[in-house]
């Protein structure tokens, strides 16, 4: 069997073949700045185009979108990081549009789940994931399963308040892990920092090359993500933490160092699940999109 996976992000679009194991093309178009409808006719393009390249058509679709999902009436009911997508029936409309079955899963679920299969969490019972990227989302894997909650708002890690009165967030809260330290959130201090727009991979370089204010932007970033997730730790007691998000896994080391340091600060005393960084990089997305959709089909799920 093969399905067609899709993994909308707030850059871009990625879209795959899928045969259960691994991915047989590879496609990447921006996301349309526009949002709404015009997403959904990218993510139609983009699975085209993937079916072209392998030469094999997919039975259905697998699509990881950003948001908390209505799982029941396929919508996204927000998306922090994309306009025009608020109460969208996405499933419905991209049924439309490609003549295929959609099976939806949140972004960082569908990644959660690919890390859980695939990559740093395999073998593991449970497993907790956290992406750190344009926005922060989170994944949490209980017995194999993504846990999408009684209202698909389930794993919503990035969204943990961790500092009242804080940054205002894409959610329209304050203080939440991903107004703090998200790539996003980085670019806001940056842009303060040094009274201009300022890349995250500036921002690392100077990082490097010892420069204070961004020492003090990224260490003070790391610490949040650190610390929110020996929080986490303390609900779900995972058997693995994994990170990932292309912000996080192209930071340079001493971010890692900070980030591991502040977890292990917030858990002193405490038995500490091993926190490994994400080894599907890029892919866990797209891998987990068509994964949710794969084992969807053959379980007769969903
Ligand atoms: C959204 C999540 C998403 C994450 C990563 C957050 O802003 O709320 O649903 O998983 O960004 O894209
Ligand atoms: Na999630
Ligand atoms: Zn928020």
């Amino acid at each position: 069997m093969r399905v067609v996976g899709l993994d909308l992000g707030g850059t871009k679009i990625a879209a795959g073949v899928f045969d259960g194991e691994r991915l047989l093309s590879k496609v990447i178009l921006p996301t349309p700045k526009e949002g709404g409808m015009a997403v959904v006719r990218a993510l139609a393009e983009a699975a085209r185009q993937a079916e072209a390249e392998a030469g094999e058509k997919g039975v259905a679709i697998g699509l990881g979108t950003p948001g908390p999902l209505d799982f029941r009436q396929g919508t996204i009911r927000f998306t922090p990081n994309i306009p025009g997508l608020v109460d969208f029936p996405i499933r419905k409309l991209l049924e439309e549009a490609t003549g295929k079955p959609v099976h939806l899963e949140n972004d960082a679920n569908a990644a959660a789940l690919a890390e859980h299969h695939l990559g740093a969490a395999k073998g593991e019972r449970s497993s907790l994931f956290l992406t750190v990227s344009t926005g922060i989302g989170g994944g949490v894997v209980l017995e194999g399963r993504v846990l999408r909650g009684e209202r698909g708002q389930g794993g919503e890690l990035g969204h943990i308040t961790l500092l009242p009165g804080g940054p205002v967030c894409g959610c329209g809260l304050e203080g939440c892990l991903e107004a703090l330290a998200a790539g996003r959130a980085l670019e806001r201090e940056a842009a303060y920092a040094y009274h201009r727009p300022l890349s995250n991979q500036e921002l690392f370089a100077l990082f490097e090359e010892g420069d204070p204010k961004a020492q003090r932007i990224l260490l003070q970033a790391a610490r949040y993500v650190g610390l929110g997730l020996a929080s986490l730790v303390k609900a779900f007691d995972p058997g693995a933490v994994v990170v990932g998000g292309g912000l996080a896994l192209n930071a340079p080391e001493g971010y890692w160092d900070a980030l591991q340091s502040a977890y292990r600060h917030y858990l002193a005393g405490w038995e500490v699940p091993p926190l490994r960084k994400a080894r599907l990089g890029g892919e866990a997305g797209l891998l987990g999109a068509a994964l949710t959709a794969y084992l969807e089909v053959r379980d007769g799920s969903g």
